[in-house]
């Protein structure tokens, strides 16, 4: 098995890739999500793929806000942002994903182009600005799972538009859109998306006061199931940590830490981008900045909030970074897109030979240990 995994990625890299790169990024993204989608659908492929791509170990569960993680690797929102594929996730090997980023009114997406590959910096720029078909069908979809042991979290935020561009339109707009999933009563957690850099009006609730106001209306709501923030990268640790500060204040599980890089000066960064390439920027640009705000938030809010961290992980060795960092679970996408899809089943793998090495006998007992 091992050895297909390792045929699998090196076709991937040299062939699969080699010609998908040459197309444009969002007509392959739309292709491969509508070919998983079929996919998904039949039981046989689902098989293969699982039997393939899946790699479970008992050290690698962990119960986390009362769920239960077969692994700590998960698909990370933007992805799947009308809920198509959540049904081969499991298959591909994911402990969890997230659905969306998900808005109370549809949205057909910034003007195109909205994605373009930085190929040297291993990461996309992405200007899709929220792009989904709104909650109420996204609903339905979310009632299916095949795969009751692949966690979905549901991303939402705020419907891009200039309707929604002012504080109480903008709160009651991410209030609607939760109202109607924790009334459905779909996905196992929630995560409240105040960091797009692509949207109208640009991030509103990236502010003390806006944020404090969006989370009091928010909690007016019953929610009974893990409520997390996804937070903005670009941010320096102290204006971070008065964020952090006021979400502690309400029942916050945790923090999903971070979403896209708009510093475009990041040394990270090797392509030449231009003015007309907007957007935020995801993959290996992302990583360091993504770790110090992991590091910081888990020496100072670890005993308050659990982080799920994101951003450049393109390896098990990169997994682990971010664990030790003080991330209880990690989410990606940009890795998968440049390495393949057996990049899930190798992560979990690596973590358990990295756990080996290191001596632990179980992934919880890894995070924060570098912080
Ligand atoms: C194509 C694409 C679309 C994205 N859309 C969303 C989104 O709708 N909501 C969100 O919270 N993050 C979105 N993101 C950000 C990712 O969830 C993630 O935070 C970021 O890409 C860093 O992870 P990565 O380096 O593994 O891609 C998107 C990223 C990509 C690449």
């Amino acid at each position: 098995m091992f050895m297909m995994v390792k045929l699998i990625a090196w076709g991937y890299k040299n062939v699969v890739k080699r010609m998908l790169f040459k197309l444009d990024p969002e007509l392959v993204h739309d292709h491969m999500i509508s070919l998983s989608a079929k996919i998904s659908k039949n039981s046989v492929i689902k098989r293969v793929m699982r039997w393939i791509f899946r790699f479970d170990d008992k050290r690698l569960e962990q119960n986390v806000c009362g769920l239960h993680f077969k692994n700590p690797v998960g698909l990370s929102a933007g992805f799947d942002k009308n809920a198509e594929v959540h049904n081969l996730m499991y298959d591909v090997g994911f402990g969890f994903e997230q659905v969306g980023s998900v808005t109370l009114g549809a949205y057909e997406g910034n003007p195109k182009p909205r994605l373009h590959r930085l190929k040297k910096s291993e990461g996309i720029v992405v200007y899709y600005g929220l792009k989904n078909i709104g909650v109420d069908n996204i609903i339905p979809r979310l009632k299916v799972r095949s795969d009751k042991d692949l966690l979905l979290g549901v991303s939402i935020a705020k419907t891009n538009c200039s309707a929604t561009a002012g504080l109480e339109n903008g709160v009651e707009d991410y209030f609607g859109c939760v109202k109607k999933v924790v009334e459905a009563g779909v996905g196992d957690f929630y995560t409240i998306n105040i960091s797009c850099p692509n949207a109208f009006g640009g991030e509103p609730f990236v502010d003390v006061m806006s944020l404090g106001a969006l989370l009091a209306r928010l909690f007016e709501l019953k929610i009974d199931k893990p409520v997390f923030i996804k937070m903005p990268l670009d941010m320096e640790w102290l204006d971070f940590k008065k964020l952090l500060d006021v979400i502690v204040r309400y029942p916050v599980a945790g923090v999903v830490i971070a979403n896209l890089l708009k510093d475009r000066g990041n040394a990270g960064i090797k392509d030449v981008v231009t003015d007309d390439m907007k957007g935020g920027i995801s993959g290996r640009p992302t990583s360091q900045k993504s770790n110090e705000l992991i590091r910081q938030t888990y020496k100072e809010y670890g005993d308050k909030l659990v982080i799920f961290g994101v951003g450049g992980i393109f390896s098990a060795e990169d997994a682990y970074e971010k664990i030790k960092c003080g991330a209880t679970c990690v989410q990606l996408i940009t890795g998968m897109i440049y390495e393949g899809p057996q990049l899930v089943g190798e992560i979990n793998r690596g973590l358990v030979r990295l756990m080996e090495r290191d001596g632990y006998s179980n992934i919880s007992e890894v995070v924060g240990t570098g912080a």
